[in-house]
């Protein structure tokens, strides 16, 4: 059987299409390249260019009889952006989510992965937060993506259909191998941003808020290797062909780290200083998610590799340094 993955030539989707072939499955990306790049994608994954909002080709692909699951990672991400465009995320995330889900009900496609978010708890109240912690997201990102939890359970329970929900923490880092990376441009994660800024491709990092209440007042964040997350889909898309469980895992180690804390490891990994500019904090951000990380160990048996920030910086960089030069040939 094959696997389509939606957004297959984006950041984390590139990352799992290198898994899935590493194993031997079969892939199919699906994707726009509105943000990813075909030359991410794995020489022995089909590329099928275009959107999960057209019906007529998910039925194309879907109803081939081939795939039996669908990794879904295509969908807009920017937490700001949300806020000040939330009717782009209810599209891309909550309105295309659910045209695919329907595609796959219509195609009897019973395998379901779903790259949901951290920000679907908000500003948490208990931290490390657990998967049964109230959800209340404090941007359209984050409800975009809780919608769409929604409707997979709905789904769920009305068909035969199961599905496996990972509430990611903040991803981050490259592909040891340097085979894929984080490429987006404008990427506003705050890893890629200090790694560029190291790098000279940036004038300056900008910390956006230094009065939370957290030990040195910058925005906690539990960071999470993207090679490591790839493998937790593996290990769920296992466990979905063999069990039919529909479950929710938080996706994080439960280690938490400031902006100052990664500002450090980039200057540590790099050797290099660059300029921090303090500024107010930005709309939609909460003070500090880190997450309740037992779950998905006891359930899938993961057991990160890269959980190591000094790990995921100089992948980060190694790939952003790999990046710099094929831009200047
Ligand atoms: C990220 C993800 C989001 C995920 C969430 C889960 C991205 C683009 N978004 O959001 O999909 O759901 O984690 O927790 O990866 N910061 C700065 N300066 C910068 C950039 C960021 O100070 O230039 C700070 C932010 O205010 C925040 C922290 O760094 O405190 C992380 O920000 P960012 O990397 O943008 O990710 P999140 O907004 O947490």
């Amino acid at each position: 059987m094959s696997i389509l993955v939606t957004g297959g030539a984006g950041y984390i989707g590139s990352h799992m299409v290198w898994n899935l072939v590493d194993a031997g499955e079969s892939v199919t990306v699906l994707d726009n390249l509105s943000t990813g790049f075909d030359w991410a994608i794995a020489d022995a994954a089909r590329l099928v260019h275009g959107d999960i909002a057209d019906e007529t080709l998910l039925d194309q692909v879907l109803g081939s009889g081939e795939i039996d699951a669908v990794i879904h990672f295509a969908g807009s991400i920017i937490v700001p952006e949300s806020v000040s465009d939330p009717l782009k995320y209810y599209r891309n995330n909550t309105a295309n989510s659910r045209t695919l889900l329907e595609a796959c009900v219509r195609n009897k496609v019973r395998n379901f992965i779903f790259s949901s978010t951290a920000a679907v708890y908000g500003d948490p109240v208990t931290v490390p937060v657990p998967e049964d912690a109230a959800l209340c997201p404090l941007s359209p990102y984050g409800s975009s993506k809780l919608m769409t939890e929604i409707m997979l359970a709905d789904t769920a329970k009305a068909h035969d259909f199961h599905y496996t929900a990972l509430r990611y923490f903040n991803v981050a880092g490259a592909d040891p191998k340097g085979r894929t990376g984080q490429s987006t441009a404008n990427a506003t994660h705050l890893i890629k941003v200090a790694c560029e800024a190291a790098l000279g491709k940036r004038d300056h990092l900008s910390i956006f808020g230094t009065d939370y209440d957290t030990p040195d007042g910058t925005g906690v964040r539990d960071y999470i290797h993207v090679s490591d997350l790839v493998e937790a889909h593996a290990l769920a898309l296992k466990d979905l062909r063999a069990t039919g469980e529909s479950r929710v895992m938080n996706c994080g180690y439960g280690e938490g780290f400031s902006v100052r804390q990664v500002i450090d490891a980039v200057r540590r990994a790099s050797n290099k200083d660059f300029k921090v500019l303090e500024e107010p904090r930005r709309p939609g951000d909460s003070p500090k998610v880190v997450a309740r990380a037992d779950k998905i160990r006891a359930t899938l048996g993961w057991q990160p590799r890269y959980d190591d920030l000094d790990t995921i910086v100089g992948h980060a960089l190694a790939w952003e340094d790999g990046l710099a030069r094929r831009n200047r040939l």
